[in-house]
């Protein structure tokens, strides 16, 4: 049986990285110490042991993470090709478990690691999965788990990227009605501990969690119930998530890998027809979410950014 006692976190500054420590730090089951960029700003708690490395040095990167059970990576999209280097030297660390960047869509899924191994930036992911299964393939003691969770909920409204909230002209993606699994960065986190807590059981797979499953018409309605002055005037532009990848591969072909550009496959991967955004077997349970968030949830979350 496996038994994860002291953990890792790299990235630890960023949205999905806070949320992971603090998680982790109020389970009061591990020890956590985080990694940051030597010159980082970051603050973390004070129980936290931060360590600044350089991410493209083996060497530095297997002392710091000697000692611990597991490396759980929340590196930001610049970071993610550098995971390469993190897996090298969790191997040499004897690190047992390794959770890369993930937290979004399902690589699992052919059609959509496809697009995404085409992409630049985003390519990595494919890059350092396809690592990470080699080297637990040839390092039985070294494992992994992805955590797939969907679009974000609350960071996917405040950030405009669910629905455009802000500009009063919402993209509505092939119709609006096409559901998919989303999760809280907090749910997102505490499925991170519940992997900590089961390594047997998250062993070498993916896991898939979802708070609930929304539509972007179900988003809108519930726009216009929070805030129904501001709606009143809002004027949806429907969007065919097939036009949006024909205009993103032409721009690409062009050389304009912008991000931009990119972040438009995203919307073909959350929303476009045939890339299963709805998760349909969860690891909810398994990893203590509950998986009950309501319309007043979504509600709670719309209010402050909409008024
Ligand atoms: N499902 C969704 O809706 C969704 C939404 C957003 C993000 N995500 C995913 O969640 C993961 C984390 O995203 P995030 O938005 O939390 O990340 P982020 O805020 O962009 O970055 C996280 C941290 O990564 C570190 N970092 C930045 N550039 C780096 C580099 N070149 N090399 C190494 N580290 C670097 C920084 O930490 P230090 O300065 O402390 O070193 C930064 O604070 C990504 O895999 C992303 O794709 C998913």
């Amino acid at each position: 049986m496996t038994v994860i006692k002291t953990v890792a976190v790299t990235g630890a500054s960023g949205a999905v990285g806070t949320a992971v420590v603090n998680a982790i730090v109020e389970s009061g089951k591990f020890n956590v110490s985080v990694l940051a960029r030597t010159g980082s700003k970051a603050a973390f708690p004070s129980s936290v042991k931060i360590a600044y490395v350089d991410y493209s040095d083996v060497a530095s990167l297997t002392e710091a993470f000697r000692g611990n059970d597991a490396v759980i990576s929340t590196v930001g999209l610049m970071g993610l090709q550098g995971q390469t280097t993190a897996v090298e030297a969790a191997v040499a660390a004897g690190v047992k478990r390794f959770l890369p960047s993930e937290f979004g869509y399902d690589l699992e899924d052919p059609k959509i690691e496809a697009i995404t191994a085409n992409l630049p930036i985003f390519g990595a992911k494919v890059n350092v999965k396809k690592l990470i299964e080699e080297k637990a393939a040839s390092n039985p003691d070294f494992t992994y788990t992805y955590v797939y969770n969907g679009t974000f909920l609350d960071w996917g409204l405040e950030h405009s990227f669910l629905f455009d909230l802000q500009s009063g002209k919402p993209r509505i993606f092939d119709g609006g009605d096409r559901p998919f699994s989303t999760t809280t960065l907090k749910s997102t986190a505490q499925a991170v501990v519940g992997v900590l807590e089961h390594p047997d059981e998250t062993k070498n797979r993916a896991v898939y969690i979802q708070d609930l499953v929304l539509t972007q018409n179900k988003i809108f309605a519930l726009a216009k119930k929070v805030a129904p002055e501001k709606t009143k005037s809002w004027e949806p532009v429907p969007t065919s998530t097939t036009s949006i990848k024909g205009s993103s591969d032409a721009a690409l072909a062009k050389g304009d890998d912008s991000l931009p550009v990119l972040f438009e496959y995203l919307y073909v991967l959350f929303f476009g027809e045939g890339y299963d955004a709805e998760y349909k077997e969860l690891d909810n349970e398994l990893l203590g979410i509950a998986g009950d968030k309501s319309d007043a949830d979504i509600e709670a979350i719309l209010a402050p950014i909409l008024n």
